[in-house]
Formats: C-alpha cells, structure tokens, sequence
C-alpha cells in the first residue's frame, strides 16, 4: 500500500502550471466518437483516468496513441465503433457514461454499464434518459446495463433539463450534434468544461449556439469531422492549489486557467483574508467563452492567479452551487480551511448527498466539526495535529493532505490512489512549492478477519 507521509506546518511557496482539467479531456475523448477519422487532444493530464477512457474507447475500436509526457492523445475513430462499455471499466470511472450520448447519436445504440465511480451520494441518469427520449430513442435498463436505441436516428426537440447537470448537458449536446433538426437544452449547464466540449464540437462542424448560457441551441448535421483541440485548464486543481495557499498561509501562483472560472471561489478567499490577483494576461472584461477560445489557441501560460494567504484565515460561510456558483469539488478544501480559521464557519452542501466521510477523517486532526444534514459546522480551532487518515474520494484525499501541511507533526494519508485520479504529480508539485512530502510505500493494513 502506498501513502503519503506529509509533515507539517508548512507554508507552500511558488509557482505551477495545471494542465488540462479532468472533467473535461474524458468527455472530449467521449465525443472524437461522433467523427470517424484521426482527433488530436492536447494539455491532457497524466491521470489515471484518462488511460480507463482510452481503454473503453481501444474497446470500442479506436486505435489510440498517448503520449503522457507530452500530454497529447491521438484517437483513430473507425467507421463503425463498437456500442458497448463494459462494466469493469465504467465501475471503476462513473465519467465512462459520457460515451452515451456520442453513441446513441451516431451508432443509433449505445449499451452503457450503470457506472460506479467515487463514493459521493447516489447520482441518477434520469435526465440523460428522458432527453434522449424526447430526441426519438427507446431507453431502458436492462441487466445493470443503460440501452438507448434510435433505430431510425435522433431527431431534434426542447429539452427542458429539471437540474443543470453536467453530465447530461454533455450527453445531450453531443447527441444532439447529429441529429435530425433542432434541438434546445434549456436550463443546461453552463461550466467551463461545457463551453470546451461545445467549442470542440463546433470546430468538428457541429452548429450550436448559446454556448456559455443556459440555453444551447444545437441544429442537426449530417457528419462531423475529426479535430485537433486543446483541453481547457483544470480550474478544480487551480482551485485546490488557491486554497492551499490560504490554508497554508503560503503564496501561490498558478498558470494555465482562466481566473473567470473561479469566480465564487475567489470572493470566499478574500472573505478569508487571502490576497487574490490575476496575472496580467488573465483579461477579466472579454467573458469566460472568449478568454476560454482565446487559452484553446493560445495555451493559457500567460493566464492565472496569485492568491497570498492570511497568517490564519477567517472562517467562511459557502454554498456549492451550479456554476458559476461555488464548486461542490472544491467543498473538503472550505472544510479544511474552517478547521483552522478564526470563528465559527459552515459549508452547505447542494449538489451531492454525503460527501461527508471526509469530515470524520479531518476530525483525526482535530478539526471541530458538527454535520447536520447538508450542513457542515466548523468551529475553528488553532491547530490541527498530524494523524493517520484515509482519503475517500479524489478531492477529499488532496484536502486532507493540505490539511495535513498545516497540522504539527506527521499526517499519514492512506487512499492515494484517489488522488492520483485527479492530481497529476501531486507529490512533486507539493515539493516543488516546498512542502515535506513523500509517497512511501507501507504494509497492508492488519486484517481483522485473520483473527476469526
Ligand atoms: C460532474 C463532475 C463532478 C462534479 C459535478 C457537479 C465529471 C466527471 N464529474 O459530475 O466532478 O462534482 O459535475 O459539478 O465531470 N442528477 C440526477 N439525474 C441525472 C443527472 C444528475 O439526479 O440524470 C443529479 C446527481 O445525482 C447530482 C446532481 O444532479 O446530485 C449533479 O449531477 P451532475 O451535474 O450531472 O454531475 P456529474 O456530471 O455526475
């Protein structure tokens, strides 16, 4: 088993590039399936998730070519790709469920496992179903399989979504790209990874408008072409990375984002007592799409942040909320930060049900916090001391490790390969900004049943 052995406090110090964001690549690997032909994704990051899509898609007939050091990725789509994801894969990445869109609207069929993925609350499909629906195809479960089928092809039609969800926002759209006529989603969802996966789409001959609103308007085509595109910043990882600094009372600058992406996440910061700036190539006043358009082209490595941390934060009050709301990804990081701040602050949760088992681990820190439903209370204390913890999910074990940095002594955090999934050479960037950190590899834990 591998952990991470952090020692701290330690304040982080330094500059960092993030990569492209993995809410993003997984679904614009998903949609080259809708053009047969040779796509090129560029600023992938070398996560473990983006080799699982590339093996659902390898599956599914594609010839793929990753090249993680130069974090580029060819997808050779055949003329007729297969229509099934099996369950192995998508039980291990939830996200694989973004192939049913493209499938459905080119193959006519798609056959999806139910997915798994990380231990956040039960997550539905019922949007992704009845949008298909409404565009002509037949879905039902079947032996813990999702069956869409459109025998005579999708056609166009308003699709009111109840919930601006991500992930049927980008079915939909995707499917709708070849269908016959117009198609609108209304109340979509409207964060940067939508707005990347739509100006991908438009680049491969796709006619969609309201990208970055909450009504996307897409009319039909017959064929779309293969494309070359580069993946928009992770603004999660950006987001984690800000935090540390405030929570660390370090002083971090990071490159490759857009700051617009972060627009709630900021306030909370200097709410906190943090020092925030975007870094002068970051223009504020040309709106998300262009400033996104303009990093797609450009790279993005004169676009970022600075955020300088308090000596100890004030406590903070956050909803997560749709974008542009707060992020419900970036909510153990506010946790993390109240644990240490001065007061009494309290983080609802709206998106997700119990994502809440990373509280208890913080709690082995020391950290003072009442949950009640989706509230979390934290009363502020002023140190946290180093412990054993587990990390539950991807954002939850990166927490726990900046929560670690700023805790006396050592805090061992076991789980890592969540963190692996969602923070490309988290040790090294840590120990780039400073920070005594090391990946050790320990026994495997006693096994109680060795004593029945
Ligand atoms: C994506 C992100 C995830 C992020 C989330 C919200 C990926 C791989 N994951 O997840 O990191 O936390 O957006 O920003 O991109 N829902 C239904 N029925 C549906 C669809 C969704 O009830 O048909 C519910 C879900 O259970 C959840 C909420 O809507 O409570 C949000 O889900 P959604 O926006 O779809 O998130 P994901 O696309 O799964």
């Amino acid at each position: 088993m591998e952990i991470f052995c952090v020692n701290g406090p330690h304040q982080l110090r330094g500059e960092l590039t993030v990569r492209g964001a993995k809410n993003s690549v997984l679904k614009l690997m998903a949609a080259t399936l809708l053009a047969p032909g040779r796509s090129v994704i560029s600023n992938v990051p070398r996560i473990l998730d983006v080799s699982i899509m590339s093996e659902l898609l390898r599956r599914l007939g594609c010839g793929i070519d990753y090249d993680p050091e130069a974090g580029t990725i060819s997808i050779d789509v055949p003329e007729e790709p297969g229509i099934q994801a099996d369950y192995e894969l998508v039980r291990a990445m939830r996200a694989s469920i973004c192939v049913l869109g493209p499938l459905t609207g080119r193959m006519r069929a798609a056959h999806v496992a139910l997915p798994g993925g990380d231990a956040i609350g039960s997550r539905g499909l019922d949007m992704h179903q009845a949008g298909l629906e409404a565009m002509g195809a037949q879905a039902h479960l079947d032996h813990g399989y999702f069956i869409a089928e459109a025998p005579a092809g999708l056609h166009g039609a308003e699709i009111h979504l109840p919930f601006p969800s991500v992930g049927a926002t980008e079915n939909l759209v995707m499917a709708a790209t070849l269908a016959t006529g117009t198609t609108t989603i209304d109340n979509a969802a409207k964060e940067p990874e939508i707005i990347d996966i739509c100006l991908m789409l438009q680049a491969m001959g796709a006619k969609i408008s309201g990208i970055g609103t909450k009504t996307l308007t897409v009319e039909g085509v017959e064929r779309l072409h293969p494309v070359e595109h580069r993946v928009v910043g992770d603004r999660i990882v950006a987001g984690s990375w800000a935090f540390a600094a405030a929570i660390t009372g370090g002083d971090i600058t990071v490159r490759g984002i857009d700051p617009q992406a972060l627009p709630h996440v900021f306030k909370h910061l200097r709410d906190a007592g943090a020092e925030v700036s975007a870094l002068p190539g970051s223009s504020g006043s040309r709106g998300l799409l262009a400033g996104i358009a303009a990093a797609n082209s450009t790279g993005a490595h004169d676009m970022g942040f600075r955020v300088i941390g308090p000596q100890r934060p004030h406590s903070i009050r956050v909803a997560t909320l749709p974008f542009p709301g707060f992020p419900t990804d970036l909510q153990p990081f506010v946790v993390a930060l109240n644990a240490i701040a001065d007061g009494v602050g309290l983080l609802t949760e709206n998106l997700f049900e119990a994502r809440w088992r990373f509280v208890h681990e913080l709690a082995r820190l020391g950290a003072d916090v009442t949950i009640d439903g989706n509230h979390a209370l934290v009363s502020g204390v002023e140190k946290l001391s180093g412990a054993e913890v587990e990390a539950s999910d991807i954002r939850a074990g990166a927490a726990l490790v900046i929560a670690g940095l700023a805790a006396e002594g050592c805090t061992e955090v076991s789980g890592v390969e969540h963190i692996d999934r969602g923070y490309e050479g988290f040790v090294e960037q840590l120990q780039a900004l400073g920070a005594d950190v090391t990946r050790v590899k320990k026994p495997e834990p006693f096994d109680i049943e060795s004593l029945a």
